[in-house]
């Protein structure tokens, strides 16, 4: 029945989907991003998904942090801005004014750590945030008790767990996920009210409505700490891009999976392969598909 479809998505959706740059694009046009996330001792993941971001199209992305990891992020992400926030022993413990309608989408949650400030920055940001968000990683536990405050936002949540984050969200154990990850994941999406992305070798999409895609670029050299923060900036550029969200939730799991399948035949090997080569390979992609 229509009701147990699920699509795929392959070279040619993306490329009659994605964004297109025109002569006359300004960076407003291709939207403007922040990420919330990082602490001093991960301060790679939001540098990498800002990254990602910048290097997908965006015109503008703005990353909010701890203070002290400022300076590090910055100088692997010099086309970025920054809002810096108050912590205490290298984890976010503030969330200074954000005028969150000035920004197009915003992802939260990378290398954010797990604390009560943290988790309650977390809850204030989805209330808050009239916009689409992402939420990742760390963000993801701290939602787990409060899912009624997704349901009630009034603009699309994206929610992008592995296995042992969608275990975690669900009370499912790995093995019933892994065992019925489209039965799982629509009923997680419709109940909710999200757009969920779970992750693994087969990337499902969900959307509220239960319609469902399954990615199938990828290898196993992304199974490396950090390609799921390279994920959330690719898919935050997606979503700030003047597209349907389905279209851009898609077209970022391919984007993504594409970016290491070329790099492992062509440059790299899925041994060698770490986060940073993904956001690398996205010139091949990009320069295939435009
Ligand atoms: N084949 C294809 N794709 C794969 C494979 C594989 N064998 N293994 C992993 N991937 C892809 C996944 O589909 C996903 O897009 O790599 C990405 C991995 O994402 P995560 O599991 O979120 O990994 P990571 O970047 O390390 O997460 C960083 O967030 O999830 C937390 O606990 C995690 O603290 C860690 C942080
Ligand atoms: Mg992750």
């Amino acid at each position: 029945s229509q009701d147990n479809l699920i699509e795929t998505w392959n070279q040619k959706n993306v490329v009659e989907t994605l964004p297109k740059r025109n002569r006359y694009s300004h960076k407003g046009s291709h939207g403007k991003g922040l990420v919330i996330g990082g602490s001093h001792t991960m301060p790679g993941s939001v540098a990498m998904t800002a990254k990602a971001a910048l290097r997908s199209g965006s015109g503008l992305i703005t990353v909010g942090t701890v203070q002290e990891a400022i300076p590090s992020i910055a100088s692997y992400c010099m086309e970025a801005t920054y809002i810096s926030f108050l912590s205490n022993e290298g984890i976010i413990t503030g969330l200074p004014a954000i005028d969150f309608s000035s920004y197009d989408a915003l992802a939260i949650g990378m290398g954010m750590g797990r604390s009560e400030s943290t988790a309650s920055i977390t809850k204030k940001v989805i209330v808050d945030a009239k916009i689409p968000i992402l939420i990742d990683a760390d963000g993801l536990q701290h939602i787990k008790g409060d899912l009624p405050l997704i349901k009630q936002r009034q603009h699309p949540t994206v929610l992008t767990p592995h296995p042992g984050e969608m275990a975690m969200l669900t009370g499912y154990s790995v093995k019933e996920i892994l065992t019925s990850p489209f039965k799982v994941s629509k009923q997680f999406a419709r109940e909710h009210g999200v757009y969920l992305i779970l992750k693994g070798v087969h990337t499902i999409i969900s959307d509220p409505n239960g319609r469902q895609w399954v990615n199938t670029t990828g290898n196993a050299g992304l199974a490396k700490g950090g390609s799921g923060d390279v994920l959330s900036g690719i898919l935050l550029s997606m979503m700030m891009q003047n597209q349907s969200l389905n279209d851009a939730l898609t077209n970022g799991c391919f984007i993504h999976g594409a970016s290491a399948d070329i790099l492992v035949s062509e440059q790299r090997s899925k041994q060698d392969l770490v986060a940073t080569d993904v956001i690398d390979g996205l010139t091949s992609v990009f320069r295939t598909l435009i």
